[in-house]
């Protein structure tokens, strides 16, 4: 795993918006795996302004989202879909017919899941994933637990994941209870993979991810067999290791 250990947030989405502009520029029908959270929003800014400045082309280009709520409308302002529109696409050239964010409003999950496993695959595959990392270390919503899933699934979020989304919510009651997440085999497919981490609260998992061991206790240590990760995270999220 290559680690850069960045001074501040600023500095870590200006590298990663760059890794990102370097595939899109090298392969403009590259198909991107993105996230959600608070992590890669300086990041998509970062490949927003390389849009306005003529940088960057996304008329070709396809994406992947790793996670939705489940369950949650697509227009609901708290649901990915809201988010990745908002953050992104709405800002850029992309064709949203292009893009694929797991469908929160499914009324047959497992088809749901398959479908969304299959276009990761009809499209050849992602070419480069980015991740954020929770404080519990999970990946997408791949939590903490004893088995975990290859594929993308339902999944119940742990109790520290629905307390550090609350921020998000009115309330902690308002926070969904389940998420359709890509499983860790579905992230593995990624040809590369990018992850994020920002401030002192990440620095705990940080340091279990890169310590050596591999644990389902932390499923972003996982990530160690991965043969081509990037760890991009800021001195705070560091300073444990
Ligand atoms: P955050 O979430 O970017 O909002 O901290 C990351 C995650 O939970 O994966």
């Amino acid at each position: 795993m290559k680690i850069i250990v960045t001074k501040n947030y600023e500095e870590m989405s200006r590298i990663a918006a760059e890794q990102f502009a370097e595939v899109i520029k090298q392969k403009p029908a590259c198909v991107l795996g993105l996230a959600t959270g608070s992590t890669p929003i300086g990041m998509y800014e970062g490949l927003i302004e390389k849009y306005r400045a003529g940088e960057l082309d996304f008329s070709a280009v396809h994406s992947v989202n790793l996670d939705e709520y489940y369950p949650i409308a697509p227009d609901n302002d708290q649901s990915y879909r809201y988010f990745m529109n908002h953050q992104l696409f709405d800002h850029v050239n992309i064709d949203k017919a292009n893009t694929f964010v797991p469908d929160g409003m499914a009324t047959d999950v497992e088809a749901a899941c398959r479908a969304h496993e299959d276009k990761i695959d009809e499209l050849g595959g992602i070419d480069l994933q980015v991740l954020g990392i929770g404080q519990n270390g999970h990946i997408g919503f791949n939590e903490p637990e004893e088995n975990l899933q290859c594929f993308t699934h339902l999944t119940g979020l742990t109790e520290s994941t629905i307390k550090a989304n609350a921020r998000f919510f009115a309330s902690e009651e308002d926070v969904p209870k389940h998420a359709l997440t890509m499983g860790i085999q579905s992230v593995f497919k990624a040809r590369k993979i990018v992850i994020l981490a920002s401030g002192k609260s990440k620095a705990e998992a940080i340091k279990t991810m890169v310590s050596g061991t591999i644990t389902t206790a932390c499923p972003a240590s996982l990530l160690a067999l991965h043969p081509d990760v990037t760890l991009i995270c800021d001195e705070d999220a560091y300073s444990l290791v």
